[in-house]
């Protein structure tokens, strides 16, 4: 027997029984970004690999190790997209969009060479969003109401916001040096990655999972404690407007990214639910990284959201996906294989909100019903040669002990309409009723 071939290694299919709750997250995303007056723009999947070791940095995990890159039959190295952040400037850049201040999102997949466990993969896909042009902390704090009312639209309560500040690239040298002074004598008691990156990037290091290491940071020196006074007053007005608008967080010294474009705030917003790969959206400002790239000094904000993991934590709480369709159209003998069609394309006319799935390929009764209840929809419509004999249409209530009802179109439009919430489109003209 022929081998059949699988998917690679940390990339998934979605099944359609999945989907209904990724189209709900994307949905719900799209609902609330376009209520703030954020744009979509959309960038290419491949970029030049140089867009990413020159923002990402050249000596992060996703640089270093994580990416995809291949020379291209011209010689180019490119590279699939690890993250959208870098594509979204280099897009702006070149479209002049940075004239004036922007709002964009964008969503789609990323790809990175990584470990694949539970919550983390090597083709995922994100939901992010930058703004350029904006020095906050105002807009800060509104990417952060923003968020907060993402998850209240998606039903999620239990999300726990964390929040540093970087400071500014020179309070960042200055920090990094004296971090640099205290952890050299402990070199040797270091785990094997923060070891490296002391001599790389030591600022990392203040993200270690390792428990040794978490106990010699203990007392490390604190970048809040070298921030000057700009910096300060920036995340002390972000705090203050959080608590103004009742937006509960956490401050976290040790909250570092893991990719160096950024500087002063930084967030992240973290379940519990997922174990080690609980950061469900993360982001914070880099306000240098649009000339770093060849753009005018334009000062930025953003952050990306993990939608496997949004997907993982509302499959959890049981929300599953929502059923594909409202209504299974049974039908019966041959002169209604014919009606059932027409009568559907008749009810899509009128409920343009209705998810109707027609029976197709026969079938008896019972077979048919069993595929009804199997599909999720509420309601069965039943068009027999009984029915179509008395001009009506039976409907049952797959989800509810109640027997069949016959009805006449106008009724079943109407009955559809106010048991699914759906609207209804008037006939185009008189007469063309049951
Ligand atoms: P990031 O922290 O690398 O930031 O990723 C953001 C989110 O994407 C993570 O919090 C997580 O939910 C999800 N994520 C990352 N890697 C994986 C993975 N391997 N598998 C599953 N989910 C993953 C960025 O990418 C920045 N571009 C965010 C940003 C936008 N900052 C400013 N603007």
């Amino acid at each position: 027997m022929t081998q059949s071939i699988q998917a690679i290694r940390g990339m998934h299919d979605i099944l359609p029984d999945r989907v209904g709750l990724w189209q709900y997250i994307e949905d719900t995303a799209r609902a609330v970004l376009t209520a703030y007056g954020y744009q979509e723009i959309r960038t290419p999947l491949v970029e030049v690999t140089e867009l990413f070791n020159r923002s990402i940095g050249e000596v992060t995990d996703i640089v270093e190790k994580e990416m995809y890159s291949f020379l291209d039959r011209h010689g180019d190295s490119l590279s699939l997209r690890p993250e959208g952040t870098a594509g979204c400037v280099r897009a702006a850049i070149e479209h002049g969009l940075i004239q004036q201040p922007q709002r964009l999102w964008y969503r789609g997949p990323m790809f990175r060479y990584e470990r694949p466990q539970r919550g983390r993969y090597r083709q995922f896909h994100q939901i992010g969003v930058e703004v350029f042009g904006l020095l906050g902390p105002d807009i800060d704090i509104e990417m952060i109401l923003l968020t907060a009312r993402l998850w209240r639209s998606l039903g999620l309560g239990e999300l726990r916001l964390e929040l540093n500040t970087l400071g500014d690239n020179t309070e960042r040298q200055v920090y990094r040096a004296r971090l640099v002074e205290y952890l050299r004598p402990y070199a040797d008691r270091l785990d094997p990655d923060s070891r490296r990156r002391l001599e790389t990037n030591p600022l990392r290091i203040l993200d270690s999972k390792d428990p040794g290491t978490q106990e010699i940071l203990v007392g490390a020196p604190r970048l809040l404690d070298v921030l000057g006074a700009e910096s300060r007053a920036h995340f002390e007005t972000l705090c203050a407007g959080l608590d103004a608008l009742a937006i509960a967080y956490r401050i976290n010294p040790r909250l570092v990214r893991g990719l160096d474009y950024y500087n002063r705030t930084v967030f992240e917003w973290i379940t519990e639910q997922l174990g080690a790969q609980g950061t469900v959206c993360a982001g914070g400002r880099y306000d240098g990284l649009i000339a770093q790239l060849g753009g005018r000094p334009t000062p930025a904000i953003g952050f990306a959201l993990g939608i496997e993991r949004l997907v993982e934590l509302l499959g959890q709480g049981n929300r599953s996906a929502h059923p594909a369709v409202d209504a299974y159209l049974v039908a019966l003998g041959e002169r209604a294989d014919i009606e059932s069609l027409r009568l559907a394309e008749r009810l899509r006319d009128r409920l343009p909100g209705l998810r109707l799935l027609v029976n197709c390929g026969g079938g008896s009764f019972k077979a048919q019903f069993k595929r009804a209840d199997k599909s999720g929809a509420r309601f069965a419509l039943v068009l027999g040669e009984a029915e179509l004999e008395r001009g009506l249409i039976g409907i049952k209530d797959l989800r509810a002990p109640e027997d069949q009802r016959d009805l006449d179109f106008e009724t079943l439009v109407a009955v559809l309409a106010d048991e699914l919430s759906v609207n209804v489109v008037m006939p185009a003209s008189a007469g063309m009723g049951a």
